[in-house]
């Protein structure tokens, strides 16, 4: 049987955390793989999380099973805190899922359902992850433009010049917040034209939300899907729990779709309630209780904010003195983008060579692309990154 098989291509993501973690100098630095990290360089589990955790160890009753779309409470508070009242709930369904991956899977795959074969158009670049997951749904992908590597913003009249071009028969996946590889964001305003444009067309809006408040703030990050989710008939939402909540390995996420009324929504629901327990046949409970119980309870709803609003404001602190530390060295401005870049990440615009170079030299791990984890980016040690990156690129 095997024999019929070639190697498959690794993910150049995860790949690098295991050469990062085989790399036995001290001195390394890891800006790869999109993990928090805090001050000491660990990913502790939030204190909310740990609270939540202890009182579902104390009262959990029974362990059997809730059944294909999950956790309701969980599912109940998701749609709150992403969609609040944007759109009509009786045009909402939403379904648990492993993860941000897991949500866009069965999303993909209900794509396929409705449309077998179709496009689906994602910014180029975007998250390696999204071509395949697509692809094994038996999608076809095709890029519209957004990264302008002169200016490092977005190429915003050629994206949305793309996007007008498009009719019914497409799908749209777009970063909700937090860019992913590139760190570079639409302003509301942006946001305001790309709904318009969406709207006009017909196609298909698939948001992908992994980083709901880690760029401006849960309202403001928010606000892109909430305008596109008001303005369209139909539309589908991956949202992860994985970053914001720290639940990386839970796997927890959620498959959000909006339909024209409440009588589509329930048939799409049922075709996507049909592809999960034809999967996995139910999703798994514990990072949806977790979720559930700190932003059903006020006080353990307020600590998470506070924790969250922590490591934002520690990653736009570490891409201000990083970019300030460049501007020292270098008497230029030209990395200054890295703080105005908001998420996890920034995408650095370097050679695959210099990149190469970083991590051989210097122990410096970025992704191949240049895509760094600002997260990674340890305090006591702005001033050697800087030095390592303006000697890799001169
Ligand atoms: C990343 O982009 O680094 C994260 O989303 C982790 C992953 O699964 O790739």
């Amino acid at each position: 049987m095997f024999e019929t098989l070639t190697k498959a291509p690794g993910d150049k993501i995860l790949a690098l955390m295991g050469e990062y973690a085989a790399d036995p100098r001290p001195a390394k630095i890891d800006l790869g793989v999109g993990v928090y990290k805090d001050e000491a360089g660990t990913t502790p589990v939030m204190s909310s999380v740990r609270k939540a955790e202890q009182r579902i160890l104390e009262s959990e009753k029974t362990k059997t099973y809730l059944g294909i779309a999950g956790n309701k409470g969980f599912a109940n508070a998701v749609l709150d805190l992403a969609l609040a009242d944007s759109v009509d709930r009786s045009r909402v369904r939403i379904a648990q899922a492993p993860g941000g991956t897991g949500s866009l899977w069965v999303l993909m795959q209900l794509v396929n359902r409705a449309r077998p074969g179709t496009t689906v158009w994602v910014s180029d670049p975007t998250w390696p992850n999204h071509n395949p997951i697509a692809v094994n749904s038996g999608l076809k992908v095709a890029t519209y433009p957004y990264f302008d590597a002169e200016t490092r913003g977005v190429k915003f009249d050629a994206m949305l010049a793309a996007l007008d071009r498009l009719g019914p028969d497409d799908v749209v996946l777009l970063h909700g917040c937090c860019h992913n590889p590139t760190g570079a964001n639409l302003t509301p305003e942006q946001w305001d034209r790309v709904a318009e444009s969406l709207a006009r067309t017909g196609a298909l809006p698939f948001i992908d939300l992994a980083y709901l408040g880690f760029g401006d703030g849960i309202e403001p990050d928010a606000y892109g899907t909430r305008k596109v989710l008001s303005m369209v008939p139909e539309a589908l939402v991956a949202f992860s729990g994985s970053k914001n909540f720290g639940l990386y390995r839970e796997r927890i996420g959620a498959a959000i779709l909006v339909a024209r009324n409440a009588e589509a929504a329930d048939i799409t629901q049922s075709q996507l309630l049909n592809i999960i327990r034809g999967a996995y046949s139910q999703p798994p409970d514990h990072g949806a209780e977790i979720i559930r119980t700190i932003l059903e309870d006020k006080e353990l709803r307020a600590e998470w904010e506070r924790e969250l609003d922590h490591m934002r404001a520690r990653m736009i602190g570490l891409r201000e003195k990083l970019a300030e530390a460049i501007r020292q060295r270098s008497n230029s401005t030209d990395f200054d983008f890295i703080a105005e870049h908001r998420g996890m990440f920034s995408l650095l615009g370097l050679e695959n060579s210099v990149v190469e170079h970083l991590k051989a030299t210097n122990g410096i791990y970025m992704i191949g692309d240049s895509r760094i984890n600002v997260a990674g980016i340890p305090e006591d040690r702005v001033g050697d990154l800087a030095e390592a990156l303006l000697a890799a690129t001169r």
